[in-house]
């Protein structure tokens, strides 16, 4: 809901459990009043406070508490907005032409509020949607150049948020590197600015675009968190402040530093959501808050069931053929499995990273017929049939590049730096784009595919377009634009195919990319006792039912851990479980385990992809780690716990359960035991994990009728 006070000039957002206030100041300055608790329209009045005018002071306005702080005036704190006019001059006043307030879709409303230069015709528009269903409050900027010369957007961020004055500030973000992405830090926010960024091309496994505040005091279940995430699959740059007058704010959009967008007359640029949530219920809330929205509002079929999954690539590596996939295949629809996917090496020629990428075309010699036996052969053993690719990378050993040359990310004259063996195409290109969106939907109509798992395996370098007016610039929110056009184009001609992110891992997981995937894989690194710390961070915003995850063979590929499969099974069924181990080396023993384990997993995965999740202790820790996760009705949970062999004595602590129905009955379906809600909440739930190294166990509890 959306409401406004003529007599104050205040703006207020309402959802179900929040208020955000703003008004534009007598400046004409769009300004801050209010994040948190809801208000009413007479409450948010009681907050406004004269505003000094900023002439009579030494110090200039204040750095944060602007809806979109601009470089102009007496600002002197990291502008969203910062521009540059033909004539040079950098500066931006605002004056305030109108706003809108309407309904873009039934359950939700977006007020825009417009505003211009005072010199110049350079329009800003600033946009917040909310809706009926969750706290999450999604902001953008448009901006037009209606003059008659170019404008550059030296910085064009989506929104500045802005937090009350607190006694003190943390930050909570994912820092990271491949196969070891989502490392959640929790630190104190420092005097200053932090800057949190990518200039990577893609969003990165080194950051994500997410961050959450709060006072210091919160924790897992307790307290009150601020937190945002950029919709954006490209580079991006978010800067926290903490101000030495005591405030914090942040402000975050597209794009890294020295990049610009420049604005023909005429133009119009959009920048991605950056969404807001503030929740209290500590960290745990926040969590639950981001994964309901992300189910309901970003992923395009967010309330399907996923299939368990079987991907090619620890087993095989680059050594892939008709043959020995159907073998696979086989083994693996035993298993339980509902989707054969075959990972890198189905192509030209590629049997190795270093040549091939970009011509996709099956490898005569490997599938003699085509795609279709193996497709056909996987489809006949009741699997769906998925596949790898790399649409936006090219091996310069390759016809395609050989053909192609000036596809490529590249500056003439000057080195084309590789990372493993391969350049970037330029998907800004109409042309690059249109050509991979030509072969994928062939792929995908002529081999009857149903999954396609999207890999980008580097970030850019040398990054330039020749002969594309103003390309080196333009080519960074362009390249993110085309993509996701392709994707878009791909699944409106094909409704049942469904889309898995890649990046080498982690390296490109955001709202942007989740808006037209289904499924992300994590990490590269599928050690299941890395993956526990991995899925900590990546669980902080995306759901679980993004979250794919394999079960792979011992000991670890990277790592040379050895871990019970049981372990493995349970570390993946936290999220969509998939089997990646090499299956024609499995023993019958271990054949009849994992069957067994995909059944279980199929019996409770509507819980973890739909349930709420609940983070009971921290993972890793002398404890176990325990997740749970629960029906929105408490009908029915799941507890997974993990952990290290105890040294002898350690006190067993049991685990209380949060979220169940008071006074209800719950029965352990595998023990038959039954249990007091009561009992498990207040006093909890003693876990009966086996001894020795890297135990695990999960708890499927059912809610008994009243009558029993
Ligand atoms: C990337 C992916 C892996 C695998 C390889 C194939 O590293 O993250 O899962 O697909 O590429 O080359």
């Amino acid at each position: 809901m959306i409401s406004f006070s003529p007599d104050t000039g205040i703006w207020l957002l309402t959802t179900p459990h929040t208020s955000y206030a703003l008004r534009i100041d007598e400046t004409g300055a769009p300004r801050h009043l209010a994040w948190g608790p809801r208000l009413t329209l007479r409450e948010a009045e009681g907050l406004l406070v004269p505003v000094e005018s900023a002439g009579d002071s030494f110090e200039g306005l204040p750095p944060v508490g602007e809806e979109l702080p601009v470089d102009g005036g007496t600002r002197f704190g990291p502008p969203s907005l910062q521009v540059r006019y033909a004539d040079g001059s950098r500066a931006f006043e605002w004056e305030p032409v109108g706003h809108r307030v309407h309904e873009p879709a039934p359950g939700s409303t977006q007020l825009v509020l417009e505003f211009r230069d005072r010199v110049h015709p350079l329009f800003v528009e600033l946009h917040y949607r909310v809706r009926e269903d969750t706290d999450v409050i999604e902001r953008r900027t448009v901006l037009r150049n209606a003059g008659d010369q170019r404008v550059d957007l030296l910085r064009a961020d989506s929104a500045a948020w802005t937090l009350p004055a607190l006694p003190d500030y943390r930050l909570s973000h994912v820092t990271g590197q491949w196969s070891a992405e989502s490392q959640l830090r929790r630190d104190a926010l420092p005097y200053g600015e932090t800057v949190l960024t990518s200039r990577r091309g893609i969003t990165s496994h080194h950051a994500n675009p997410w961050l959450m505040l709060d006072a210091g005091d919160a924790t897992e279940d307790h307290g009150r968190v601020w937190s945002t995430a950029l919709a954006w699959s490209g580079t991006w740059r978010v800067t926290a402040q903490r101000t030495p007058d005591g405030r914090a704010g942040w402000t975050g959009g597209a794009g890294h530093e020295g990049t610009s967008v420049p604005l023909a007359p005429g133009e119009e640029h959009t920048t991605p959501v950056f969404a807001g949530l503030c929740t209290d219920g500590g960290f745990g809330a926040a969590s639950r808050a981001w994964h309901a929205y992300t189910l309901a509002h970003v992923l395009p079929r967010g309330r399907e069931t996923a299939a368990v999954l079987y991907n090619s690539w620890e087993a095989t590596g680059f050594d892939v053929d008709e043959a020995s996939q159907k073998a696979l295949a086989e083994r693996a629809a035993a298993l339980g499995v509902e989707l054969y996917v075959v990972d890198d090496g189905w192509f030209g020629s590629r049997r190795s990273d270093r040549a091939g990428l970009g011509d996709w075309t099956p490898a005569p010699g490997r599938f003699p017929d085509g795609l279709g036996p193996l497709s056909e052969a996987v489809h006949g053993l009741g699997m769906r049939f998925g596949i790898w690719v790399e649409p936006e990378m090219v091996n310069p050993d390759s016809d395609l590049y050989r053909a192609h040359p000036d596809w490529v990310l590249h500056i003439p004259g000057r080195t084309r730096s590789e990372l493993r063996n391969q350049l970037v195409l330029n998907f800004a290109r109409a042309d690059v784009a249109d050509w991979a969106y030509g072969w994928l939907t062939r792929l995908v109509g002529d081999h009857a595919v149903d999954f396609l798992k999207w890999d980008m395996n580097r970030a850019f370098s040398e990054a330039g377009w020749p002969g594309a007016d103003q390309g080196d610039d333009r080519l960074w929110s362009a390249y993110v634009t085309n993509l996701y056009g392709v994707l878009d184009r791909l699944r409106a001609d094909h409704p049942g195919l469904r889309i898995e992110t890649c990046s080498g891992g982690g390296g490109r997981v955001d709202l942007g990319i989740l808006a037209r995937t289904d499924q992300a894989w994590a990490s590269d690194n599928t050690d299941a006792v890395d993956r526990l710390a991995i899925q900590h961070g990546y669980g902080q915003v995306y759901p679980a039912r993004t979250m794919s995850a394999w079960v792979t063979d011992v000991p670890n590929q990277l790592t040379g851990r050895t871990v019970p499969l049981r372990f493995r099974f349970h570390c993946a069924m936290a999220g969509l479980l998939g089997i990646g181990g090499d299956l024609t080396r499995w023993s019958r023993e271990e054949l009849a385990e994992g069957a067994e384990l995909v059944a279980e997993y199929k019996k409770v995965r509507h819980l973890v992809q739909h349930g709420a999740q609940y983070r009971l202790t921290e993972p890793l820790g002398d404890r176990p780690t325990v997740v749970q996760y629960i029906a929105e009705d408490a009908a029915e949970l799941l507890v997974l716990a993990w952990q290290y062999g105890p040294r002898h004595g350690t006190p067993r602590i049991p685990v209380r359960l949060p979220a169940l129905t008071p006074g209800a009955r719950y029965r352990d379906t595998r023990t038959g035991t039954v249990h007091h809600a009561t009992v498990l909440t207040e006093y909890g739930l003693l876990l009966d994990l086996p001894r020795g190294d890297w135990s695990s166990t999960a708890v499927h509890l059912v809610r008994l009728p009243d009558s029993d």
